[in-house]
């Protein structure tokens, strides 16, 4: 699906669930970004993640909030949680065992609020962390959490065709850490090539011959870890390189600083799940 380049963009409201990072900690490290020894700043880490959830909110989007649960210290990262694509729900199911009762929280919170159709997955698969949902296509990362499995489950699921792709590099661990979805009614993103097996990086040429390509400095301030609405479009603000880019194209870029999320290996998407009706 391609868009006309002279129409205005558009932002569209969205409905998110977050869960606040509470008894965010850094206890065991599943990512080459966690280091235990490093200490968290657990009111600093609140007072981000609400100015996200805040800035979601006056953006004219929904924040549902789901309760953090102590003793899953990664639960502020949301997107891991479900996918839910035209209000049904692919459930999580962890590739490590600390983030294991993470998938039954996520489960619990849908069957209370109004969802009917939940799949429960039989394979590995961590939510939006390896989910991407553009106008066409669930991408789907692997390598690292996801089972290729788990994209066959989702295509089923959903009924869309997924798009699996080689996660190459242990920073960029989930598919969200390497590619964001800019327009989800045009198929635009924007990604980090390097991130990518060889194969992966020429189907990515293929489909979205026009992405944002970003470079090495902007991929690793996890500037791709990004939420767009389809005009703001929410992500790092260290990642400077991916605003001149982003604003060429019409779309305006909101910078957010969550600089302790970042000490479990997550931003802006990460802690952010869309529910999409
Ligand atoms: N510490 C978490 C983990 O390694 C971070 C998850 C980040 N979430 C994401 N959607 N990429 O599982």
């Amino acid at each position: 699906m391609s868009r006309n380049p002279r129409s205005p963009r558009c932002a569209t409201p969205r409905r998110y669930l977050m869960c606040s990072p509470a008894h965010f900690k850094v206890t065991y490290s599943i990512n080459p970004w966690m280091d235990p020894a490093k200490p968290v700043d657990v009111p600093l880490a609140i007072a981000q993640w609400e100015d996200l959830r805040d800035r979601y909110r006056s953006l004219g989007h929904t924040v549902e909030e789901l309760t953090p649960r102590p003793g899953l210290p990664d639960m502020v990262f949301a997107a891991n949680g479900a996918t839910v694509v035209g209000g049904r729900v692919l459930g999580a199911r962890f590739a490590y065992r600390e983030r294991e009762p993470e998938a039954e929280a996520h489960l619990e919170w849908f069957r209370t609020h109004g969802f009917t159709e939940i799949h429960e997955p039989t394979h590995i698969n961590e939510g939006e962390g390896d989910f991407a949902v553009t106008a066409s296509y669930v991408l789907a990362g692997r390598g690292f959490r996801a089972s290729p499995l788990s994209h066959g489950e989702a295509q089923e699921c959903f009924g869309r065709p997924v798009i699996g792709l080689d996660l190459i590099d242990p920073r960029y661990y989930h598919l969200d850490t390497a590619l964001a979805v800019l327009d989800d009614t045009a198929d635009e993103v924007m990604y980090y090539p390097p991130a990518f097996s060889p194969g992966s990086r020429a189907v990515l040429r293929r489909l979205f011959p026009d992405a944002v390509i970003a470079e090495e400095p902007d991929a690793v301030a996890l500037g791709l870890n990004a939420v767009s609405d389809g005009l703001h479009v929410l992500l790092p603000q260290a990642a400077l390189g991916l605003f001149e880019p982003l604003r060429e194209r019409g779309f305006e870029p909101v910078g957010m600083d969550l600089s302790e999320l970042l000490k479990g290996g997550g931003s802006v998407k990460c802690c952010t799940q869309e529910l999409r009706s």
